[in-house]
């Protein structure tokens, strides 16, 4: 199959392959400390948010996009439901102070994560102290915590476990803190047919919902943002399919211009296609 086709189709990487490579090269200790073995969803801060043998891969590609798109350093970041920092690890280190701002109610799963990646939780981690980042806990998508404008927003896997309103909700939020240049991502699983398109309303997990193009769009359009299709980085590919099947879109408050590197790459696959 070829790569494009791989993307069209959307076929996902054979888990119980990718679980196996990790076995290989990992110690048995070290596999029950990362909970390679625990299913998605699980009371682990790996497994926590997403298949925890490819936490390292998904917080990477989440950081690569993010570059890809031109964030630099000094930019002002805000990771929506962050977790347990799968790319939070990443983002804060890279950036300068007061720039990573995080949202994530179950502070159990971030201080665990942060222990995890920076040996003590959010209140005593020197890297945290050090980096000045914020947090703030709430359910409402209330990101008051960053006290203005951001310029890149990731909301990685929030739109696969969200009803309409709360999706509607989500992107009118990610409107009021962006400004006219602030470039937001939102991952969320497509579906092609309207009757798989999810119209109940709550919070799903770790059971995932999808939603087709035109009501994905729809929910941007009605908050003001214009969205677009794109890509992963290539890391995404494997032989044997998608590391993930979660489809970034970015969402901006004016046309979005792709810089050089993002057409080069998305004209390899699907191109970035106006969704609204
Ligand atoms: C699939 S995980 C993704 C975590 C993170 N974005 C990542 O890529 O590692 C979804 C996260 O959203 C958090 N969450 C649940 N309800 C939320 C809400 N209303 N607002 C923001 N985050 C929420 C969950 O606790 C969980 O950590």
């Amino acid at each position: 199959m070829s790569i494009s086709d791989q993307l069209i189709t959307q076929r996902r990487a054979e888990p119980a392959k990718m679980r196996e490579e990790m076995r290989q090269v990992l110690t048995e200790k070290e596999q029950q400390t990362l909970g390679i073995n625990m299913g998605a969803g699980s009371d682990h801060p790996r497994a926590w948010v997403g298949p925890p043998f490819i936490y390292d891969l998904l917080g990477a590609m989440q950081f690569q996009l993010l570059i890809d798109l031109g964030m630099r350093e000094n930019h002002k970041f805000l990771d929506v439901g962050c977790g347990s920092l799968r790319l939070g690890r990443l983002a804060i280190n890279y950036l300068l102070e007061n720039r990573y701002f995080g949202l994530e109610p179950n502070v159990d799963i971030l201080n665990r994560g942060c222990e995890m990646h920076f040996g003590a939780d959010i209140e005593k981690s020197q890297v945290i102290a050090k980096k000045k980042a914020t947090f703030a806990y709430n359910t409402d998508f209330d990101f008051s915590l960053t006290g203005g404008p951001v310029d890149f927003v990731f909301a990685q896997s929030i739109a696969s476990h969200t009803g309409p309103a709360m999706t509607l909700k989500l992107l009118k939020a990610i409107a009021d803190v962006s400004h006219d240049d602030t470039v937001s991502m939102v991952t969320y699983i497509r579906c092609g047919m309207p009757s798989k398109s999810n119209t109940e309303e709550g919070w799903f997990y770790p059971e995932c919902v999808t939603y087709t193009d035109q009501a994905f769009g729809a929910f941007a359009r009605q908050a003001g943002l214009h969205a677009y299709r794109t890509v992963w980085p290539a890391t995404n590919i494997r032989e044997d399919g998608l590391v993930t099947t979660q489809h970034p879109t970015i969402l901006t408050k004016r046309p979005w211009k792709p810089r050089l590197n993002q057409r080069m790459t998305a004209s390899l696959f699907e191109g970035i296609q106006k969704i609204n």
